[in-house]
Order: C-alpha cells, then sequence, then structure tokens
C-alpha cells in the first residue's frame, strides 16, 4: 500500500483535472435536450475505464441510455467484486442559485472543506465517487497489485429510476456473477465521523392532475360559486398528514417494520448535533412524526412529501384566473417491509377517495423502489470496516441512509448478492441542490481506502 501512496501523491492533480474533464460533460438524464452528452459521458467513461487498465470495456446499448461494463479478471479462483456507480446527474435547476457554472468545475474552499471542494452538478452524486473507484483501479493495476476481480457496472439512468437496468441485469447474470457489489454513492457522518450505510428507504412516486371547471375562468366573475382545483388539492394534500405528523392513509403504516428499542438506543448514539443541524437549515425548529428523533425520521420512519405543485398563473404580476387544473408531484419514502406498488395503490385509493365531487382526480405513479438494510456481521462489511478504519484511524458507524437506491435490492433478488454501501460524500454536499460539491478530501480519501476494502475482502475469503 505504501506503493500506492506514492502513485497517488505523483498523480492527484491529474485525478482531479480528469475529474473536472468528466463533470464538464452535463450528463442530465431527465432531459431529452441533454442526450448528445449524456451518450458522450458514457464513452469518456469507457476511454477512462481503458486507460486504467480494464479489460473487455464496452457500451451496452439499453433502451434508454447506455450502461458501461468493464472487467479485470486476475483469477477465476479469486473472489469478485462488482462495483456499481451512475455518470448521470440531476437537472441543474434552479441555474440562477449557482455561484458558479453548474458544468463549469471550480475548486472552492468552504468551512467543511478547508482543503477545498469541487462545485458541479454530479461532484459528489455520483461522478465524483465513481471516479475514485477508477482512479483506485489505475493506482493498483499500475502498481501490479489488484488483490481480487473487479467488474465495473456504470449506468446512465439512476436519476431517472434506473428502468433499464433491471432486464440489463436479468439478461447477464453470468457476465455480472460476482460475490459481492460495491457502491459509493452515499455518504459519510463527517470527515471526522466515518460511517457505512447499511440502509435505504424505499420509493413510491406519484404525479396527481386536480381537474375543476372544464376551462380557466375569472375568478371575480365564478370564483365562489365554482371549486378552485388549487385549493382543493392544497386541502386535500393538507389532510395527508394528522396532528402528530402521521400519515394518514389507511393501511400506510401496516407492514413498517418496528425497530427495537435496542437498536434505535444505538443508532441514536451517532453524533448529531440538532441545534448545527438547525443552524445549517436555517429553520428555528424540526417537525416531523410524533415520538422519533431526527435521526429516526430520515432513516427508519416513512415520509410523504410534495416535491413539485403547480397550477393556474405563475408569470409575473397578478392575473385574476381560477385554474382548470392543479397538479403535484408526489413522493413516499419508504422503509422494510412496505411495497412501493401496495402503498401507490393506497395512495391513489385513499386520494381519489377525499377528492369532493366538485373535481376529479387522475393520478399517474412513476418509478419506485423497494427498500434496503444490509446486514454488519459479514465478511464483505468487515473488509468495508478494516478499510475506513485504516485510513480514517477512526472505526466506522454502521447508518442508515433516508435516501434511495432502488436498484439495490435488485442486486440481492436478480444476483442474490449483497451490496456494501461505502460511500465518501457529506450530507451538506448538496447533491441534487445548487452549488453541489465534494471535498477533495473525500474525493481522496476514497481513492485511498477503495484498495484496502479489495484488499481485506480478498483476504478475509481466503480465510473463509
Ligand atoms: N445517490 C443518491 C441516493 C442517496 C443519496 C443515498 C444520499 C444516500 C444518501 C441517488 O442518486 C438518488 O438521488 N436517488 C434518488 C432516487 C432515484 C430513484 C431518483 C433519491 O433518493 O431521491
Ligand atoms: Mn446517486
Ligand atoms: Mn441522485
Amino acid at each position: 500500500m505504501k506503493k500506492l501512496a506514492k502513485y497517488h501523491k505523483t498523480h492527484k492533480d491529474r485525478y482531479l483535472e480528469e475529474l473536472k474533464d468528466l463533470l464538464r460533460i452535463p450528463s442530465v438524464s431527465a432531459d431529452p435536450a441533454y442526450k448528445k452528452d449524456v451518450l458522450a459521458t458514457a464513452d469518456f467513461i469507457k476511454q477512462k475505464l481503458e486507460d486504467a487498465g480494464v479489460n473487455n470495456v464496452e457500451i451496452c446499448p439499453t433502451k434508454g441510455y447506455p450502461i458501461v461494463y468493464g472487467e479485470y479478471i486476475v483469477d477465476k479462483k479469486l473472489p469478485t467484486v462488482l462495483v456499481y456507480g451512475h455518470y448521470d446527474v440531476q437537472p441543474p435547476d434552479p441555474l440562477d442559485l449557482w455561484e458558479s457554472g453548474p458544468f463549469e468545475p471550480v475548486v472552492k474552499k468552504t468551512k467543511l472543506h478547508p482543503k477545498g471542494a469541487i462545485f458541479a452538478r454530479g461532484a459528489c452524486d455520483d461522478k465524483g465517487q465513481v471516479y475514485m473507484h477508477i482512479k483506485a483501479f489505475e493506482a493498483m493495476k499500475a502498481n501490479d497489485a489488484v488483490p481480487c476481480n473487479i467488474k465495473f457496472m456504470i449506468e446512465g439512468e439512476e436519476e431517472v429510476g434506473s428502468e433499464n437496468l433491471a432486464p440489463f441485469i436479468k439478461k447477464n447474470k453470468k457476465k455480472l456473477a460476482c460475490d459481492v457489489v460495491l457502491v459509493s454513492d452515499t455518504g459519510i457522518i463527517s470527515n471526522k465521523v466515518p460511517s457505512i450505510t447499511v440502509g435505504l428507504r424505499g420509493l413510491a412516486y406519484l404525479e396527481v392532475e386536480v381537474t375543476g371547471p372544464n376551462r380557466d375562468l375569472h375568478s371575480g366573475v365564478y370564483g365562489g360559486a365554482v371549486a378552485n382545483p388549487i385549493n382543493v388539492l392544497s386541502k386535500m394534500i393538507g389532510s395527508l398528514h394528522d396532528k402528530r405528523n402521521k400519515i394518514a392513509i389507511p393501511g400506510f403504516y401496516d407492514n413498517v417494520a418496528r425497530v427495537s428499542k435496542k437498536e434505535r438506543t444505538e443508532m441514536n448514539k451517532a453524533p448529531f448535533s440538532e441545534t448545527k443541524y438547525k443552524k445549517d437549515l436555517a429553520i428555528k425548529e424540526v417537525q416531523g412524526e410524533d415520538k422519533f428523533t431526527t435521526l429516526e425520521r430520515t432513516s427508519i420512519r416513512p415520509t410523504l412529501d410534495v416535491n413539485g405543485m403547480w397550477g393556474g398563473y405563475i408569470g409575473e404580476g397578478a392575473k385574476t384566473v381560477l385554474p382548470s387544473k392543479a397538479y403535484a408531484k408526489i413522493s413516499m419514502r419508504l422503509v422494510p417491509n412496505q411495497d412501493p406498488d401496495r402503498v401507490s395503490k393506497l395512495f391513489e385509493q385513499h386520494f381519489k377517495s377525499i377528492a369532493p365531487k366538485s373535481v376529479q382526480v387522475k393520478v399517474t405513479p412513476h418509478h419506485g423502489g423497494v427498500p434496503v438494510v444490509t446486514p454488519t456481521d459479514t465478511i464483505e462489511y468487515k473488509a468495508a470496516h478494516m478499510a475506513m478504519q485504516t485510513t480514517f484511524k477512526k472505526e466506522p458507524i454502521p447508518q442508515r441512509s433516508g435516501g434511495s437506491i432502488p436498484i439495490v435490492a435488485l442486486f440481492e433478488n436478480i444476483l442474490q448478492r449483497k451490496t456494501i454501501l461505502m460511500g465518501f460524500g457529506l450530507d451538506s454536499d448538496a447533491i441534487h441542490s445548487p452549488n453541489e460539491h465534494y471535498g477533495l478530501f473525500n474525493f481522496y480519501k476514497g481513492i485511498e481506502t477503495i484498495p484496502y476494502f479489495y484488499e481485506n475482502y480478498a483476504k478475509l475469503k481466503a480465510e473463509e
């Protein structure tokens, strides 16, 4: 590992310059206007995998954006790690809130990142973290120190639901055969407190359309006599939480796994300051489900949120109008053992049942995902734990995350393999937000830690 440290030192500036090149390509999967760029990003990843010494690198077409696959087989008898990540990013909007262009990466110092952080869409989620893996591999390969077989599968549709990845995995079970999946697309508690993600929430996402009169009306001539769909939708949404902030959809909590007192006590020992949390977000008070802490509300409990709501006139100045339609995008984060399809159906039934006769309601489900919890009593967890302990010089804490990576459940169902979620981001990195960034400390720490994971894993497997 000394050789690797020396290699990193010589090449670290180039690592960063290459990451900047990757961040300059606007691979926004949600917006067809960026199609050429998303495809160019797949080519870029392929090239960099090849340059690093990965074999059989190919761009695998799908009905949507392609999956970049590559492998490095040292010896069929050695264990195989499948690295998964995504090269697509979220849309950069709202653009005017970015201090520098979302696709013009710059390094700036911040309070939490005194050594600098790279600012750009995708810096942390997930291009920066994918790139750590490519550079960690490059260093191992260049130093003849690849301790196990490694396969790479980098997709371009994670941010839009990974719809084409499941059929790809089903079709390519043999190619993707592995002992464990390794993903860096999550975070740590802080740069002083490393952690390993051991849970992800699931997701049910729906769009609702409420229609009142058959056309927009003058709000003076008709207002007061005809139901306003925006007023109605607001009321309906308002009723989805009760006074104790429980979700008021019948049956919603039916399958929610209860977490034992002991586990909850353990979980709340993780370092967390509510005062700092509130200060960081400029809020006077946190809010959420009664009788649960902030850490619990964002990990082991399900939620319902409006992600966007629109209708009527939203342009400059005042236009008096009683709109014909109102819309909202609603997401529910799910926990074990909730099923996204069942929850979506419950939502639709309930939402239609609370609609007054004066309006019509249409509900359209979007992509969803199943929640996951990963075990800590496995060889792979131990390998990740030891790796982080070595490089951070502190024991990492297992922590469940509130975010979702729907494909992880499918690794378990289709490939029958567990996933290690060894990410290096911080909650404050503003992923999906303006001014997304990724600490250089985190980028380099990831590159340093990943080879230890492979080494530990290969060793522990051999002793098995
Ligand atoms: N990398 C995130 C998920 C994440 C972020 C997990 C932080 C844990 C901590 C991923 O790219 C993502 O954004 N997932 C979406 C779901 C997807 C279906 C669009 C999410 O969680 O909203
Ligand atoms: Mn991600
Ligand atoms: Mn994301």
